[in-house]
């Protein structure tokens, strides 16, 4: 249906991103990136010399910030005011920050309503770390996507570093098991919450992990 919510949450590289964009291609859905939305608030609030350890005037900027998804799955955009910070909020110093911003429970509130917002205008893939349990508890479709370690950590190699070998991965361990073990404080998405279905892709292509989201969408709508 046009209104659709499918809800999928899990751990950087658990293929997540991927796996969202396609699956809302394949059925005309809106995509919206909620990871994106707590690194555009982190690379705003770094901008603006705000030291993220002062929380509350970090949530008091954060509601004002001007961002705007693009949620197109084709082509998703993230801006801030009129500034294209797609490739910004991919740096590693945002990734090595975004956690600070993340345990910021008045931030959280702040975002948490908007991705609300977002999904409530028209059907969405959305994808996350609190979506099945906070954002959208009540979608149809709620989907924990899983991979090894092992997995995770090689396709992250191969996302920053272009290839996934000994050297590269080994320089993407601290970074993908601080964020994950700093992030496991403000959500649970390592083990699936009541009525999450889990879709363990380690042994899985990227086509065999959309195929089965989508046959857990024909299983649930
Ligand atoms: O998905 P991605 O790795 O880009 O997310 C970046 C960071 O944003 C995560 O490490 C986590 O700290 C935070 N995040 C969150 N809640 C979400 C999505 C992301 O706290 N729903």
């Amino acid at each position: 249906a046009a209104d659709l919510v499918v809800a999928i949450d899990g751990p950087s590289g658990s293929g997540k991103s991927s796996v969202a964009r396609r699956v809302a291609q394949v059925l005309q859905l809106r995509y919206l990136d909620t990871g994106a939305m707590y690194r555009a608030v982190t690379w705003w609030l770094l901008e603006q010399g705000v030291e993220l350890t002062d929380t509350e005037r970090a949530a008091e900027l954060t509601a004002r910030i001007p961002l705007r998804m693009g949620t197109d799955p084709q082509r998703p955009t993230v801006h801030v005011g009129d500034v294209d910070v797609a490739g910004p909020i991919r740096e590693s110093r945002i990734s090595a920050a975004v956690s600070a911003v993340a345990t910021n429970l008045g931030i959280r509130r702040e975002l948490v309503a908007r991705q609300q917002a977002i999904a409530a205008e028209r059907g969405v893939v959305v994808e996350g770390r609190d979506i099945t349990t906070v954002v959208a508890p009540d979608a149809p479709v709620r989907v924990l996507l899983t991979a090894s370690e092992e997995t995770r950590l090689s396709r992250r190699a191969n996302e920053l570093h272009g290839e996934s070998t000994e050297s590269t991965v080994e320089a993407t361990r601290d970074e993908v098991l601080r964020r994950d073990a700093d992030d496991s404080t403000v959500a649970r998405f390592l083990d699936a919450a009541e009525g999450v279905d889990v879709v363990d892709s380690s042994h899985m292509t990227l086509d065999e992990t959309v195929r089965a989201v989508l046959d857990l969408v024909e299983k649930r709508t």
